[in-house]
Protein backbone atom coordinates (compact mmCIF):
# COMPACT_ATOMS: atom_id res chain seq x y z
CA UNK A 1 0.00 0.00 0.00
CA UNK A 2 2.43 2.34 1.03
CA UNK A 3 5.66 2.68 -0.73
CA UNK A 4 7.93 4.51 0.83
CA UNK A 5 9.31 6.39 3.70
CA UNK A 6 8.36 9.76 2.61
CA UNK A 7 4.80 8.66 2.09
CA UNK A 8 4.55 7.94 5.77
CA UNK A 9 5.67 11.22 6.53
CA UNK A 10 2.80 13.37 4.41
CA UNK A 11 0.99 15.57 6.70
CA UNK A 12 -2.14 16.83 5.82
CA UNK A 13 -3.39 19.92 7.47
CA UNK A 14 -6.72 19.87 9.69
CA UNK A 15 -7.84 23.66 8.31
CA UNK A 16 -8.01 24.88 11.68
CA UNK A 17 -5.62 28.07 12.04
CA UNK A 18 -3.52 27.34 14.74
CA UNK A 19 -3.87 23.47 15.01
CA UNK A 20 -1.54 22.52 12.65
CA UNK A 21 0.96 23.56 14.80
CA UNK A 22 0.00 21.80 17.96
CA UNK A 23 0.24 18.71 15.87
CA UNK A 24 3.72 19.55 14.50
CA UNK A 25 2.52 19.88 11.04
CA UNK A 26 -0.95 18.41 10.99
CA UNK A 27 -2.99 14.97 10.85
CA UNK A 28 -0.49 12.25 8.94
CA UNK A 29 -1.42 10.77 5.22
CA UNK A 30 -4.05 8.30 5.56
CA UNK A 31 -4.61 8.04 9.37
CA UNK A 32 -7.80 8.06 11.68
CA UNK A 33 -8.02 10.90 13.57
CA UNK A 34 -10.85 11.08 16.70
CA UNK A 35 -11.96 14.48 17.73
CA UNK A 36 -14.04 13.99 20.94
CA UNK A 37 -15.80 16.00 23.34
CA UNK A 38 -19.20 17.15 24.99
CA UNK A 39 -21.92 18.10 23.16
CA UNK A 40 -21.98 21.09 21.96
CA UNK A 41 -18.00 21.34 21.92
CA UNK A 42 -17.26 21.99 18.28
CA UNK A 43 -17.02 18.13 16.71
CA UNK A 44 -19.20 18.73 14.16
CA UNK A 45 -17.64 22.30 12.66
CA UNK A 46 -14.31 20.81 13.26
CA UNK A 47 -14.57 18.27 10.76
CA UNK A 48 -16.94 20.26 8.63
CA UNK A 49 -14.13 22.63 8.38
CA UNK A 50 -11.46 20.33 7.64
CA UNK A 51 -13.52 19.01 4.63
CA UNK A 52 -13.74 22.40 3.67
CA UNK A 53 -10.05 22.84 3.16
CA UNK A 54 -9.77 20.10 1.50
CA UNK A 55 -12.04 21.20 -0.83
CA UNK A 56 -10.43 24.52 -1.19
CA UNK A 57 -7.44 22.62 -2.76
CA UNK A 58 -9.53 20.63 -5.13
CA UNK A 59 -9.17 17.53 -2.19
CA UNK A 60 -12.89 15.75 -2.78
CA UNK A 61 -14.22 14.98 0.63
CA UNK A 62 -16.89 12.56 2.09
CA UNK A 63 -18.76 13.10 5.21
CA UNK A 64 -20.53 9.99 6.62
CA UNK A 65 -23.33 11.00 9.52
CA UNK A 66 -24.52 8.26 11.48
CA UNK A 67 -26.88 9.61 13.89
CA UNK A 68 -29.43 11.98 11.86
CA UNK A 69 -30.02 13.33 8.12
CA UNK A 70 -26.65 14.60 6.65
CA UNK A 71 -29.50 17.80 5.88
CA UNK A 72 -29.45 18.90 9.19
CA UNK A 73 -25.21 18.82 9.43
CA UNK A 74 -25.76 20.63 5.75
CA UNK A 75 -27.95 23.56 7.67
CA UNK A 76 -25.88 23.84 10.81
CA UNK A 77 -22.88 25.14 8.67
CA UNK A 78 -25.04 26.80 6.39
CA UNK A 79 -26.82 28.94 8.79
CA UNK A 80 -23.32 28.85 11.62
CA UNK A 81 -21.21 30.02 9.14
CA UNK A 82 -22.42 30.17 5.40
CA UNK A 83 -20.63 27.21 4.05
CA UNK A 84 -22.86 25.75 1.07
CA UNK A 85 -22.38 22.21 1.44
CA UNK A 86 -25.34 21.81 -1.14
CA UNK A 87 -23.31 23.10 -3.68
CA UNK A 88 -20.44 21.10 -3.25
CA UNK A 89 -22.45 18.00 -3.26
CA UNK A 90 -23.90 19.07 -6.31
CA UNK A 91 -20.61 20.24 -8.23
CA UNK A 92 -19.61 16.47 -6.72
CA UNK A 93 -16.76 17.75 -4.80
CA UNK A 94 -18.25 16.60 -1.58
CA UNK A 95 -20.10 13.54 -1.00
CA UNK A 96 -22.33 12.41 1.76
CA UNK A 97 -23.71 9.42 3.37
CA UNK A 98 -26.25 9.06 5.85
CA UNK A 99 -28.68 7.34 7.77
CA UNK A 100 -31.15 7.69 5.03
CA UNK A 101 -29.03 5.27 3.00
CA UNK A 102 -31.60 2.41 1.93
CA UNK A 103 -28.34 0.20 2.92
CA UNK A 104 -29.03 1.19 6.53
CA UNK A 105 -32.36 2.21 6.64
CA UNK A 106 -33.82 -1.25 6.23
CA UNK A 107 -31.53 -2.69 9.08
CA UNK A 108 -32.87 -0.10 11.22
CA UNK A 109 -36.29 0.01 10.67
CA UNK A 110 -36.63 -3.17 11.72
CA UNK A 111 -34.62 -2.90 14.40
CA UNK A 112 -32.19 -5.66 13.86
CA UNK A 113 -29.07 -6.95 16.23
CA UNK A 114 -26.81 -4.09 16.72
CA UNK A 115 -24.24 -6.15 14.52
CA UNK A 116 -26.21 -6.22 11.49
CA UNK A 117 -26.42 -2.33 11.37
CA UNK A 118 -22.50 -2.00 12.14
CA UNK A 119 -21.92 -4.95 9.13
CA UNK A 120 -24.00 -3.55 7.18
CA UNK A 121 -22.36 0.38 7.93
CA UNK A 122 -18.88 -1.22 7.38
CA UNK A 123 -19.97 -2.53 4.02
CA UNK A 124 -21.43 0.53 2.91
CA UNK A 125 -18.74 3.03 3.82
CA UNK A 126 -15.92 -0.27 2.41
CA UNK A 127 -18.11 0.47 -0.87
CA UNK A 128 -18.93 4.26 -0.96
CA UNK A 129 -15.03 5.49 -0.18
CA UNK A 130 -13.68 2.54 -3.18
CA UNK A 131 -16.59 3.90 -5.39
CA UNK A 132 -16.19 7.73 -5.10
CA UNK A 133 -12.23 7.85 -4.06
CA UNK A 134 -12.25 10.92 -1.53
CA UNK A 135 -9.04 12.02 0.03
CA UNK A 136 -10.81 12.97 3.04
CA UNK A 137 -13.38 11.60 5.56
CA UNK A 138 -14.96 12.70 8.42
CA UNK A 139 -17.34 10.51 10.03
CA UNK A 140 -19.70 12.32 12.51
CA UNK A 141 -20.25 10.59 15.29
CA UNK A 142 -19.20 6.98 15.47
CA UNK A 143 -19.91 6.76 18.81
CA UNK A 144 -24.04 6.23 17.71
CA UNK A 145 -23.18 2.97 15.51
CA UNK A 146 -21.68 1.42 18.74
CA UNK A 147 -24.33 2.05 21.64
CA UNK A 148 -25.63 -1.41 21.97
CA UNK A 149 -22.65 -3.07 22.11
CA UNK A 150 -21.90 -3.46 26.00
CA UNK A 151 -18.97 -5.59 26.20
CA UNK A 152 -15.86 -3.34 25.70
CA UNK A 153 -13.65 -5.89 24.49
CA UNK A 154 -16.18 -6.51 21.96
CA UNK A 155 -16.06 -2.70 21.32
CA UNK A 156 -12.62 -2.23 21.02
CA UNK A 157 -12.55 -5.44 18.21
CA UNK A 158 -15.60 -3.72 16.35
CA UNK A 159 -13.50 -0.43 16.36
CA UNK A 160 -10.33 -1.76 15.34
CA UNK A 161 -11.85 -3.65 12.67
CA UNK A 162 -13.74 -0.32 11.25
CA UNK A 163 -10.31 1.74 11.08
CA UNK A 164 -8.76 -1.11 9.75
CA UNK A 165 -11.21 -0.85 6.62
CA UNK A 166 -10.55 2.97 6.83
CA UNK A 167 -6.92 2.71 6.92
CA UNK A 168 -7.06 0.17 4.07
CA UNK A 169 -8.33 2.70 1.58
CA UNK A 170 -5.69 5.46 2.26
CA UNK A 171 -7.91 8.06 3.37
CA UNK A 172 -7.20 10.64 6.09
CA UNK A 173 -10.47 10.57 8.32
CA UNK A 174 -11.65 12.68 11.16
CA UNK A 175 -13.38 10.62 13.12
CA UNK A 176 -15.70 12.79 15.72
CA UNK A 177 -16.89 10.72 18.96
CA UNK A 178 -19.35 12.30 21.77
CA UNK A 179 -18.44 11.50 25.70
CA UNK A 180 -21.70 10.46 26.65
CA UNK A 181 -21.50 6.99 26.30
CA UNK A 182 -18.44 5.96 27.63
CA UNK A 183 -17.48 4.83 24.24
CA UNK A 184 -15.15 7.37 22.96
CA UNK A 185 -12.07 5.49 25.37
CA UNK A 186 -12.09 2.21 22.85
CA UNK A 187 -12.85 4.34 19.57
CA UNK A 188 -9.57 7.03 20.84
CA UNK A 189 -7.58 3.41 21.96
CA UNK A 190 -7.45 2.45 18.29
CA UNK A 191 -6.97 6.14 16.68
CA UNK A 192 -3.56 7.29 15.64
CA UNK A 193 -4.53 10.95 16.99
CA UNK A 194 -6.76 11.91 19.46
CA UNK A 195 -7.83 15.73 19.90
CA UNK A 196 -10.49 16.47 23.22
CA UNK A 197 -12.51 19.65 22.52
CA UNK A 198 -13.86 20.89 26.24
CA UNK A 199 -15.16 23.98 28.20
CA UNK A 200 -13.71 25.53 31.29
CA UNK A 201 -14.87 28.02 33.63
CA UNK A 202 -12.88 30.81 33.37
CA UNK A 203 -13.91 33.66 35.88
CA UNK A 204 -17.62 34.31 34.95
CA UNK A 205 -17.69 32.65 31.58
CA UNK A 206 -17.15 29.42 29.85
CA UNK A 207 -13.95 28.90 27.67
CA UNK A 208 -13.70 26.69 24.95
CA UNK A 209 -10.51 24.42 24.69
CA UNK A 210 -8.55 22.11 22.75
CA UNK A 211 -5.48 20.03 23.45
CA UNK A 212 -3.90 16.96 21.41
CA UNK A 213 -4.25 13.87 23.47
CA UNK A 214 -1.88 11.42 21.57
CA UNK A 215 -0.64 11.81 18.06
CA UNK A 216 1.24 8.24 17.05
CA UNK A 217 4.99 8.86 15.69
CA UNK A 218 5.00 12.99 16.45
CA UNK A 219 5.72 15.62 18.55
CA UNK A 220 3.12 17.09 20.21
CA UNK A 221 1.89 20.26 22.17
CA UNK A 222 1.28 19.46 25.67
CA UNK A 223 -0.91 22.49 25.98
CA UNK A 224 -4.16 23.33 26.91
CA UNK A 225 -4.87 26.35 24.41
CA UNK A 226 -8.41 28.69 23.90
CA UNK A 227 -10.51 27.27 21.34
CA UNK A 228 -12.19 30.43 19.61
CA UNK A 229 -15.55 30.19 17.38
CA UNK A 230 -16.62 33.08 15.08
CA UNK A 231 -18.25 33.49 12.02
CA UNK A 232 -15.55 32.33 9.88
CA UNK A 233 -15.40 29.12 11.87
CA UNK A 234 -12.99 27.59 14.80
CA UNK A 235 -9.59 28.91 15.57
CA UNK A 236 -7.01 28.17 17.97
CA UNK A 237 -5.38 31.10 20.18
CA UNK A 238 -1.99 31.19 21.22
CA UNK A 239 -3.05 31.34 25.13
CA UNK A 240 -3.89 28.78 27.52
CA UNK A 241 -7.34 29.46 28.88
CA UNK A 242 -7.71 31.57 32.32
CA UNK A 243 -8.29 28.79 35.46
CA UNK A 244 -10.86 31.24 37.74
CA UNK A 245 -9.89 30.82 41.18
CA UNK A 246 -13.05 28.85 42.90
CA UNK A 247 -11.91 30.59 45.96
N1 LIG B 1 -21.09 31.57 14.09
C1 LIG B 1 -20.81 31.11 15.32
N2 LIG B 1 -20.13 31.87 16.21
C2 LIG B 1 -19.85 31.41 17.44
N3 LIG B 1 -20.20 30.19 17.89
C3 LIG B 1 -20.88 29.40 17.06
C4 LIG B 1 -21.22 29.81 15.74
N4 LIG B 1 -21.90 28.80 15.16
C5 LIG B 1 -21.98 27.80 16.06
N5 LIG B 1 -21.37 28.15 17.21
C6 LIG B 1 -21.23 27.32 18.42
O1 LIG B 1 -20.88 26.01 18.04
C7 LIG B 1 -21.66 25.07 18.75
C8 LIG B 1 -21.96 23.82 17.95
O2 LIG B 1 -20.79 23.16 17.61
P1 LIG B 1 -20.89 21.66 17.05
O3 LIG B 1 -19.70 21.43 16.19
O4 LIG B 1 -22.22 21.43 16.42
O5 LIG B 1 -20.77 20.81 18.39
P2 LIG B 1 -20.78 19.22 18.56
O6 LIG B 1 -20.77 18.62 17.20
O7 LIG B 1 -19.57 18.93 19.37
O8 LIG B 1 -22.04 18.92 19.32
C9 LIG B 1 -22.96 25.78 19.03
O9 LIG B 1 -23.57 25.27 20.19
C10 LIG B 1 -22.53 27.21 19.19
O10 LIG B 1 -22.23 27.44 20.56
MG1 LIG C 1 -22.22 17.38 16.29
Amino acid sequence: MVANKEQFLERIDTGIPGFDEMLGGGFYKGTINVVTGETGTGKTIFGSQYLGSGLQKGEKGMCIVTSEMSDFVKKEMYTSFGWDFWKLEESGDLVFVDVTDPELRLQKAVELAPMELIKSFRKLIDRKIGEEKPRRVFIDSIEALFLAIESKYRLRTIVDDMFDVLRGHGVTVVVSSGTMFGISEAVEYGADSVTRLGRMIAGNNLQRTIYVAKLRGSNTSNEIRVLNISNKGLSVLKQSPYLGSTG
